[in-house]
């Protein structure tokens, strides 16, 4: 029989099954205990009515919430962009163009220099709670490198995307066509095998609406499931087209029409907001309170990318969220967890209720809300990943 472990004292605990303590769409239990048997949670209640286990651990007054659920990253690269995060902060705007400049460098790179890479940033993220992330490829640009990309970051975790549809290729500059077919060709059935999720960067400069279309629909025919870049940089086509092919959810979500939020509203697919890029770039604020007050269900991730939003840190994601996107600290902690899970449409994760995975992140504070209240401040003191102890 696997061993049990009882957390008790925990302050606050985030559950976010709202059947359960404050009735609030957290969940919020205080004065809580979480009991974990094997990789999972067994129970979730009232400190002094936790069954007797194995091993019991002292939160000690602190606050527990599920381990984050980072939905979008981009973690295969090799090098960084430190220059043109230096010019964009003496004024220069952002462009997809930069992508080429990674893509050069991920090339280069050997197999172990990108899995170091990976695991370093992996590490940062585990140690700042995150214990379920999503990342692509789409620095490689070749079917050997797309596929290689696919293959390090399956070593890793199950929600793997395939992103060919980045930018187009450098060595089809002249021939965006021949590109998009390699993508939904030869491509897609070297990088299918590895990944979960296809996802295509539909903006100026990288793919229309048509484009996307037609590639997130080939990556569908071949069993992989649609995701998008919509929206980041300007108003387009993208959000229409993720909620027309039911993608899991649309990311950035930056530029939108009414008609986006009301699509958004009537259909299954989740925004995920990515306020990294937004500080990174000096970019306007993707308006949360907006697509929240129409009924969208909202995720927060952190894009960790060494371009746009080189963070690897949901808890300061979350901070920005409620200074500058109109969220309640509720709200981005729900949207890091259970948003993120929703993102990936899993139910395994991002809830802290019987039946989930172990997935638990210890706060050092007493509440889920110093997340926002103490900015900058590491304040994740314990991660339990599957049961196990990781931090
Ligand atoms: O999500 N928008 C497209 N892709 C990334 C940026 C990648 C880069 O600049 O390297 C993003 O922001
Ligand atoms: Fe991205």
């Amino acid at each position: 029989m696997s061993s049990s472990t009882v957390i008790t004292n925990i302050a606050t605990l985030v559950t976010n099954d709202p059947s359960l303590g404050d009735g609030s769409p957290l969940g919020l239990v205080r004065d809580a205990a979480v009991v974990i048997e094997g990789d999972r949670v067994v129970w979730t209640g009232d400190s002094s009515k936790a069954p007797a286990t194995d091993n019991r651990v002292d939160a000690d007054g602190r606050a527990a919430l599920p381990g984050f659920v980072d939905s979008h990253s981009h973690l295969v690269f090799a090098g960084d962009r430190t220059e043109e995060f230096n010019a964009r902060m003496s004024g220069r705007g952002y462009t997809a163009g930069g992508i080429r400049t990674t893509v050069a460098a991920t090339r280069a790179a050997t197999d172990e220099e990108l899995e170091a890479n990976l695991t370093r940033y992996l590490s940062e993220a585990l140690h700042q709670g995150t214990t379920t992330f999503e990342t692509k490829s789409g620095y490689g640009l070749t079917v050997a490198d797309e596929a290689r990309a696919l293959r390090i970051a399956a070593q890793h975790t199950d929600e793997v995307t395939y992103l060919g549809a980045h930018i187009v290729s450098p060595d089809h500059a002249d021939d965006p066509a021949a590109y998009v077919a390699l993508v939904t060709g030869e491509m897609l059935d070297a990088c299918a095998p590895y990944a979960r999720w296809i996802d295509v960067f539909c903006e100026q400069g990288a793919f229309d609406g048509d484009q996307a279309r037609a590639i997130l629909t080939a990556g569908r025919a071949k069993g992989l499931h649609p995701r998008i870049h919509a929206n980041q940089l300007s108003y387009g086509p993208g959000v229409q087209v993720a909620v027309e092919l039911d993608a899991a959810s649309a990311d950035h979500c930056t530029h939108l029409t009414d008609a986006d939020v009301d699509a958004l509203a009537g259909g299954r697919t989740v925004a995920t907001l990515l306020p990294g890029a937004e500080f990174s770039t000096r970019a306007a604020w993707p308006n949360a309170r907006r697509l929240l007050d129409a009924g969208v269900t909202v995720a927060l991730s952190t894009d960790c990318n060494p371009g746009s939003s080189f963070t690897s840190s949901v808890p300061f994601c979350i901070a920005l969220a409620v200074r500058d996107m109109g969220m309640t600290p509720d709200e981005a902690v729900w949207s890091a967890t259970a948003g993120g899970a929703a993102a990936l449409r899993r139910d395994d994760v991002g809830r802290l209720t019987p039946g989930a995975y172990a997935d638990l992140t210890l706060l050092d504070a007493p509440s889920h809300v110093h997340l926002a209240y103490r900015p900058g401040v590491p304040l994740v003191s314990g991660v339990w990943k599957r049961g196990v102890r990781a931090v």
